[in-house]
């Protein structure tokens, strides 16, 4: 479903909850006037320049304590629809997706618990395509044009990465849970490397060895322990 402009396609379909959306519904858009992101944060796309879309899913099918994997089969449906186009795409824990340290799409998904159970998942995704400037106070941006020169038409885009998400989400559905788990480790920005990080405004050097069950990120400090850390307790330094 196509809208001409929207605060936020998020929103839209969160805010749609009394005449509940189909299962798949996917909303996209040329123009947010409040994207949002993660962290509370603005979500910034030029008009009719980017991939900006939601869609929803009843995964009632995963428990509360397995969201995560929401997660990873829309960070690899990213990664795959990427990786048609450009090399060294890797995904950043949890669900942002980097090129050459810089940030090409992110993801931000809102779920609804209903006793243990996921009830309903409104999933949001930003790919940056066309736009070539940022607001300066953007961390790390790039987008597919400032790496390739080239510009892309966003309708054939968007199909293409509908058709990797709905890949992605089939191989969800038939229960291919480790092929997931895999192919997600496989692709981690900064696997098994030494870097530094920031933990409550403390910079350590340490080595993201795994994420577990939680979709927390295991690392292993200097002196060899291992901690983890939920979204929000750690940074990265890039
Ligand atoms: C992040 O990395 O901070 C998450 C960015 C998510 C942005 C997308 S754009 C479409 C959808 N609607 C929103 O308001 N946000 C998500």
């Amino acid at each position: 479903m196509y809208l001409e402009s929207v605060d936020s396609t998020n929103s839209y379909l969160k805010n749609s909850s009394n005449n509940k959306p189909e299962e798949g519904l996917l909303v996209y858009t040329k123009e947010q006037l409040a994207g949002r992101g993660q962290r509370e944060n603005h979500w910034e796309s030029e008009t009719n320049k980017n991939l900006l879309l939601s869609f929803i899913v009843y995964p009632v099918f995963l428990k509360a304590d397995e969201q995560f994997i929401l997660s990873k089969f829309v960070s690899l449906a990213m990664f795959d629809f990427l990786s048609q186009f450009i090399d060294n795409v890797y995904i950043k824990w949890p669900n942002d997706i980097y090129i050459n340290n810089k940030k090409i799409a992110g993801v931000l998904i809102e779920n609804t618990i209903k006793g243990k159970l996921i009830s309903s998942s409104v999933i949001g995704i930003g790919i940056n395509i066309n736009q070539e400037h940022f607001r300066k106070d953007i961390p790390n941006p790039i987008s597919l044009k400032m790496i390739t020169q080239k510009t892309y038409d966003i309708h054939e885009l968007l199909h293409l990465f509908i058709d990797k998400l709905n890949n992605w989400y089939n191989k969800l559905l038939s229960g291919e849970i480790k092929k997931i788990d895999k192919l997600y480790l496989g692709s981690l920005f900064r696997y098994n490397e030494i870097h530094n990080f920031m933990v409550n405004d403390k910079k350590i050097r340490a080595k993201i060895i795994g994420i577990d069950e939680n979709g927390r990120l295991m690392i292993e400090m200097e002196n060899g322990s291992i901690e983890v850390f939920a979204f929000k307790e750690i940074k990265y330094c890039i």
